[in-house]
């Protein structure tokens, strides 16, 4: 068995060659981390924008969003380029947790909106966060809004029609949860392909597996990461299994959780496998290098990034927040060298731990295949 989780790889737990599911049937137990997952996700506390705004990741949170902004409106736009004007725009936010993406949802005009997540106090304040919200369509839009474990749970048998077919699925910073078992992790594909619409997308923002293995070797060590963020392996990080490769995540004050690495070749197997081709894999440096232009009013407007240096001068924080130190921005002094800029000089920039823990993430788009079905039933897949 391989040593890391190249994606050139097969490395990990010996597969077969007619399904992703592996030989070696010794999984972890099913499920067992998903109550320790919706727990976790229950307790946080919804903090004020005041707090949020003195966050030492007020940046990194933001341009998370802003990734996700970005990612949601393109799939939007090419949905509504292909549907009939006005005809229904269906969308499942399958792990969707307080609703971070409402909004999103509401620019991009969806006509009908699912919204899933295993813990039932994320959920509640997701539903009644919409409920606050005012916005023109919201008579004509139909919202769902129900508990479910995606990787235990048939999410259509919840749907008030289960015949109900989808324009856009979107998973976003959850899907890794379901790589504790192929059983999960199959499950979760599932509920992301069964409503699918052919030629629709399924979209979503995972950790990279690449990128941390690659942090592990780096650290020479089972736990590494900076001030704001933490990974410790909980698995053998030389020798990981393609499922249940547990490490412990920590952001900050906001993250502390058991999550599981997603070895990219099986992802994408087992997607296959569920009638979805992937049409798109991006690390997020490379999401922000193709969008910084396009969308860099929407980057301002969502202070995605600070600007550096602050009026007040180098290395100040923005926002009435503590002093930031001034090593984290010599990549921003960098740039200004090569620009030989003069005095006024300002760049939009993240701290240097801010970006480490950003470029921990990708994005992955997959679209629906044809589907007809055998003499038994049996989808087929073109
Ligand atoms: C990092 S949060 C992301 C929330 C939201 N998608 C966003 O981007 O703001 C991960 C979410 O996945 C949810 N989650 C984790 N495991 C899940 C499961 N098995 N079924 C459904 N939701 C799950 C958690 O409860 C949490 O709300």
């Amino acid at each position: 068995m391989g040593s890391d989780l190249d994606d050139s790889s097969e490395s990990g737990t010996e597969m077969s060659n007619e399904s992703t599911e592996p030989k070696n049937k010794e999984q972890p137990e099913q499920g067992a981390h998903s109550e320790i997952v919706a727990s976790h996700y229950n307790k946080l506390e919804d903090r004020g924008l005041f707090a949020r705004k003195k966050s030492n990741i007020f940046h990194l949170r933001n341009f998370n969003n802003w990734i996700k902004s970005v990612v949601i409106e393109e799939y939007s736009n090419l949905i509504k380029q292909r549907i009939p004007l006005g005809s229904p725009f269906r969308v499942l936010d399958m792990c969707c947790g307080k609703g971070g993406d409402l909004m999103k949802w509401i620019s991009a005009k969806a006509t009908h909106l699912i919204c899933t997540d295993i813990a039932q106090v994320s959920l509640e304040h997701c539903e009644s966060r919409y409920n606050s919200t005012n916005n023109p369509e919201k008579e004509r839009r139909k919202v769902e809004f129900f508990a479910a474990d995606a990787t235990l749970q048939q999410l259509r048998t919840k749907y008030k029609d289960p015949s109900m077919r989808l324009h856009l699925v979107s998973c976003q910073f959850a899907f890794h949860y379901s790589f504790e078992s192929y059983k999960q992790a199959d499950c979760m594909f599932k509920n992301a392909a069964e409503c699918l619409d052919e030629g629709f997308y399924f979209i979503g923002t995972i950790p990279d597996a690449n990128e941390i293995m690659k942090r592990q070797r780096l650290a020479m060590a089972d736990s590494f990461g900076n001030d704001i963020y933490n990974i410790t392996f909980q698995c053998d990080p030389n020798n990981p299994p393609l499922f249940g490769a547990k490490y412990n995540f920590q952001l900050d004050e906001v993250v502390n959780c058991p999550e599981f690495l997603v070895h990219f070749p099986t992802f994408e197997k087992l997607a296959l496998k569920h009638g979805l081709r992937l049409r798109e894999k991006k690390r997020f440096d490379e999401i922000f290098d193709k969008y910084k232009v396009p969308r860099k009013f929407l980057l301002e407007r969502m202070q995605a990034l600070e600007t550096y240096p602050q009026s007040s001068g180098r290395g100040m924080q923005h926002n009435d927040g503590p002093r930031k130190d001034a090593t984290q921005y010599r990549h921003a002094e960098e740039y200004e060298r090569q620009l030989s800029a003069n005095q006024f000089f300002r760049v939009g920039t993240l701290s240097q731990k801010e970006w480490e823990a950003a470029t921990l993430y990708l994005f992955f788009a997959f679209e629906k295949m044809k589907t007809t079905y055998d003499a038994v039933g049996k989808p087929i897949y073109s």
